[in-house]
């Protein structure tokens, strides 16, 4: 039986090379995102066995609506990628925008866990799924001006370890990627509201991660034989690397 990936934020970067990956695997896969003319290309690109739904994650009632579009054919979701997110800004926490924070903690948390919360009651079901979420080394580090986006991470950390202790004999499946530096995305550009020179320095000389390289971690994980559930894997590119804890110093 052909099996059914969900994958968030198919329109660009990780999300768009996950379902190029599924969909070459054999998997079927329904991709989300707000940009619909984005999931059209990709249909066009990989044929009938990608299904574009639009779908706003800050909307509790345009997730279920989306959902209840679905074809029967793509109901049963096997695979959930919950990759859609994003990191606003750079700022100061005293100075920041707060509808940046807002909106982060809308996509990146309660998004993902409203969605979730729609597709695993079907998986402990069937006895079977895999929850596969993209949180970040943002997570697992804080950096100075990535405040709430790190603590979306953070939460979308252990609210994967808690599924799998809420999961624990129903073989449904959980890890949290964390992928640190990765180019090839829109991360930047959105992080910068649109300034691409801002984004591209970003990038310049690093040799940073590729989408590609989180799909190939993504399809690595899914050929993992049942008994085995990986909890978290974090990823780096070799560039990228720890630095000291300063120690400011005041007369
Ligand atoms: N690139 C990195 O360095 C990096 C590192 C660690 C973790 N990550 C994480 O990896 C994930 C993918 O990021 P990326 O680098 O591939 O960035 P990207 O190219 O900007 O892609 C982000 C995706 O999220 C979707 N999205 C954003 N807001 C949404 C909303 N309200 N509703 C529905 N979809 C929404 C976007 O689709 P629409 O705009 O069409 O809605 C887009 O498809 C994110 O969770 C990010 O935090 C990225």
């Amino acid at each position: 039986m052909v099996k059914t990936a969900l994958v968030t934020g198919a329109t660009a970067g990780f999300g768009a090379s996950i379902a190029r990956s599924l969909v070459a695997k054999g998997y079927q896969v329904v991709g989300t995102g707000r940009r619909l003319e984005r999931l059209n290309a990709l249909k066009k690109e990989l044929g009938d066995a990608f299904v574009p739904l639009q779908m706003d994650l800050q909307s509790k009632e345009n997730i279920s609506e989306a959902l209840e579009e679905l074809s029967e054919a793509f109901q049963r979701i096997d695979v959930l990628v919950n990759n859609a997110g994003l990191a606003l800004g750079l700022e100061k926490a005293n100075e920041v925008n707060f509808d940046d924070w807002e909106t982060m903690i809308m996509t990146n948390v309660m998004g993902l866990t409203y969605l979730t919360r729609q597709i695993l009651p079907g998986m402990v079901e069937r006895q079977s799924g895999y929850v596969i979420n993209i949180g970040s080394i943002a997570g697992n580090y804080p950096y100075p001006g990535g405040n709430v986006y790190g603590a979306t991470k953070a939460f979308v950390k252990q609210f994967s370890l808690n599924l799998r202790a809420d999961l624990a004999g129903t073989h449904v499946r959980v890890t949290n990627l964390e992928p640190g530096l990765a180019g090839g995305t829109e991360f930047s550009k959105v992080r910068f509201k649109g300034d691409d020179d801002k984004a591209r320095k970003i990038y310049e000389k690093a040799n940073s991660l590729q989408p590609e390289d989180i799909a190939r971690t993504v399809v690595w994980l899914l050929e993992q034989p049942e008994h085995m559930n990986v909890n978290r894997i974090e990823i780096m590119p070799t560039s990228q690397s720890f630095g000291a804890l300063p120690v400011y110093k005041e007369d």
